[in-house]
């Protein structure tokens, strides 16, 4: 019996990933977690307001609801954590101790994204390797190498069962991203729409790997389903889609919206992006656990412009 907990549930990742929770669990299994109250309370899942660097408070709410998954998705993101280094090494580095500390007391099942932004600039930036040189640049990224090593560490000293993903650029349409340095890539698709000209906050030709949220979400449950055994790797898994540009972005845009257009005024992100590979190896997610991406570049423009138009109308009528 599956009875999960999502922190920062309201996030770009949370929003769809507690969708996909409760059309398999059931609504009744899943409890929806984040810093602060969501605005829309029309929501029919259980909500609970949780610090995750409160560990007195996350394990009451583990203890309540009888949890036995969590995935633990609350955290600040890069260009945020250059903003608050402090709250970032908090929130991300202990909070995630404190999920695992009640994973090893309660014998839960974890899920953590990691994130591209644990490789720096001495890292290969085609096909990175699974093992290579990881030295982050930003506080995020910091966070994020310290949260794998953590991660392994409670696997092999305490049997904590705890599966994690090396994340690349997430491109979704439910919820925003916030504060990241791959935001853009979401940020143009709102610009396009509404006939704008986007001011894009990297170079053209700034590559870096990204995911349409459909594969993410079949990649977080798809390493959380797959027998213990295969999971092989207990720091962080790369894993990929597609790498592209933000050119070759805005040219498949304008393949729907010609009238598109996109001006480049990079600023301190810039550096964050450079500091990323372009191109990831995930060839052990896809040997380990059978990770398979479904959607290229044409495939997330077409459904992602699909998707914004519908979810514009239906908050205009
Ligand atoms: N999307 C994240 C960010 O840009 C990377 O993990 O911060």
């Amino acid at each position: 019996m599956n009875k999960i907990l999502v922190t920062g549930a309201r996030g770009q990742l949370g929003s769809d990933l507690v969708t996909a929770l409760c059309q398999q669990y059931g609504a009744t299994n899943v409890i929806e977690s984040g810093w602060r109250a969501p605005s829309d309370r029309s929501s029919s899942f259980a909500f609970e307001v949780l610090d995750v660097t409160d560990q007195g408070q996350l394990q009451k709410l583990i203890e309540h609801y009888h949890i036995d998954t969590v995935y633990h998705l609350a955290a600040l993101l890069s260009a945020k954590g250059e903003q608050f280094p402090d709250r970032c090494w908090d929130v991300n580095v202990n909070g995630l101790r404190h999920v695992l500390e009640a994973a090893q007391r309660f014998n839960l099942q974890v899920f953590f994204p990691s994130s591209i932004a644990v490789f720096g600039p001495h890292t290969p930036k085609l096909d990175t390797p699974q093992v290579t040189v990881e030295d982050p640049t930003t506080m995020y990224g910091i966070t994020k190498a310290t949260g794998e090593f953590l991660c392994h560490y409670y696997a092999h000293r305490y049997g904590v069962d705890v599966r994690s993903l090396r994340l690349p650029g997430i491109i979704s349409y439910s919820a925003p991203p916030g504060g990241g340095t791959t935001d853009f890539a979401v940020e143009m698709f709102q610009a396009a729409l509404r006939s704008e000209t986007y001011t894009c906050f990297v170079r053209p030709e700034t590559r870096l790997p990204m995911m349409y949220i459909s594969d993410a979400i079949r990649a977080i449950l798809g390493i959380m389903q797959a027998d213990s055994n295969a999971i092989k790797i207990r720091s962080s898994y790369n894993v990929t889609a597609i790498s592209f540009s933000a050119a070759e972005l805005v040219a498949e845009i304008q393949t729907h919206l010609p009238h598109f257009t996109c001006r480049y005024v990079p600023d301190f992100r810039q550096t964050i992006a450079d500091s990323w590979p372009s191109v990831i190896d995930d060839s052990k997610a896809r040997a380990d656990w059978g990770w398979q991406h479904q959607y290229d570049l044409a495939a997330i423009v077409t459904e992602m412009l699909e998707k914004l138009r519908a979810h514009s109308q239906n908050t205009q009528s």
